[in-house]
């Protein structure tokens, strides 16, 4: 979490203003007024009209509850396009809606050499029985950032809408939901150097006709018929702070900084004879997200030797598990994923490959 954000949470804290919304007393007032800034502070970091925009504990927990209002409105014969380039929390909530609602789901391959979504597949998969297509800005294991504002235009041209799931997105790119034309948009503050948190965006139109789980004497209209129960305000007041940071540090920038600390470790890593690197081999459409297995070890392995370097990385699937099984590793453990954030530096890149050369070379 970056400074600003630890300092807001604290001072949020110890400010006396800890009381609810919708009172007549200043504590009160300053509940309401830190929801307002920070929805507008989070529409202009996302490009996005701040009467959509929600707050709540977690992507998957929000992504949990819209889809179990979508799912009242689906019906047999319905459908709902997903990808395989997915996180789970942009899958299992689809299935059990349309598991719920008799809808049918289906997922878009990728090309497992590439890494990229097969756009001929997803055309055909999207008809004029879709109601909704499900699909990450870019992938959490491989980095592969499929082409969104061409995904939205299909899926639209069909009658359907676009949940976009920008976790991992958010801290790598710019994204401007005004321009894309997105229905929905998540994004989890905590990958953005803010606390543990959810933000998503849903068009203000659909946030209030949709038939979302709430308690009766909650408000009717508004982001915060989406909200259930009392805001989480000192969580709150740092995600406005993270997204004030990352607009003062310009996104743009700080794609370009990653980019230039990712390349050498993308190319390091495909020059290393018995290491193979899963998803694109280059730098376009990405993220500065790399997976690569070691010929002679288990990704569980290669991390705990990594760690004992003090190279923190994930093995497994981060519960990618569909882009894991289409890769063909499920059953011998997934990949190691390294991970560029705006901290980490090419000495850091070069310790990575150094140590996993050493292991290589074992
Ligand atoms: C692409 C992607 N989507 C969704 C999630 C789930 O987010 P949350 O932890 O906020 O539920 C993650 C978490 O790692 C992710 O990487």
């Amino acid at each position: 979490m970056v400074d600003v954000a630890v300092s807001a949470m604290a001072d949020w804290a110890a400010s006396g203003t800890n009381a609810n919304t919708g009172g007549f007393f200043a504590a009160a007032d300053a509940c309401d007024a830190l929801l307002d800034s920070t929805r507008s502070v989070l529409g202009e970091f996302l490009g996005a009209d701040a009467a959509g925009i929600c707050l709540g504990a977690n992507m998957t927990t929000m992504t949990m509850a819209f889809t179990r209002a979508v799912a009242r409105t689906l019906k047999p014969g319905d459908r709902v396009v997903g990808t395989r380039l997915d996180h789970e929390a942009n899958i299992s909530p689809w299935l059990i809606a349309c598991e719920l609602s008799g809808a049918e789901h289906v997922l878009t391959p990728f090309d497992p050499k590439t890494g990229r979504l097969d756009m001929a597949e997803f055309e055909k998969l999207v008809n004029d029985r879709t109601k909704w297509v499900a699909i990450t800005g870019a992938s959490n294991l491989i980095g592969t950032m499929p082409d969104l504002k061409t995904v939205i235009a299909l899926a639209h041209k069909q009658g359907a809408r676009v949940f976009v799931d920008a976790v991992h997105l958010a801290p790598h790119q710019p994204i401007n939901i005004r321009e894309l034309g997105c229905d929905v948009l998540a994004t989890s503050p905590y990958k953005w150097y803010g606390p543990h948190a959810g933000v998503m965006y849903i068009e203000p139109e659909l946030l209030n006709s949709l038939p979302v789980a709430k308690v009766r004497p909650s408000a009717d209209i508004g982001p915060r018929r989406f909200e259930t129960g009392t805001p989480n305000f000192e969580c709150i007041a740092a995600v406005q702070a993270a997204a004030r940071f990352l607009i003062e540090e310009k996104m743009q920038r700080v794609a370009e900084v990653e980019k230039s600390v990712f390349a050498p470790l993308l190319e390091g890593l495909l020059d290393t004879r018995g290491v193979t690197v899963w998803g694109p081999h280059d730098l376009n459409s990405r993220t500065p997200t790399i997976s690569f297995t070691i010929d002679s070890m288990t990704p569980d392995r290669v991390a705990q030797e990594l760690a004992a370097k003090k190279i923190a990385v994930w093995s497994g699937d981060s519960y990618a598990m569909e882009v894991v099984a289409q890769l063909g590793l499920t059953n011998s453990g997934g990949v190691v994923r390294a991970g560029v954030a705006r901290y980490v530096d090419s000495d850091d890149v070069k310790h990575l490959i150094t140590t996993v050369r050493g292991l290589v070379s074992r």
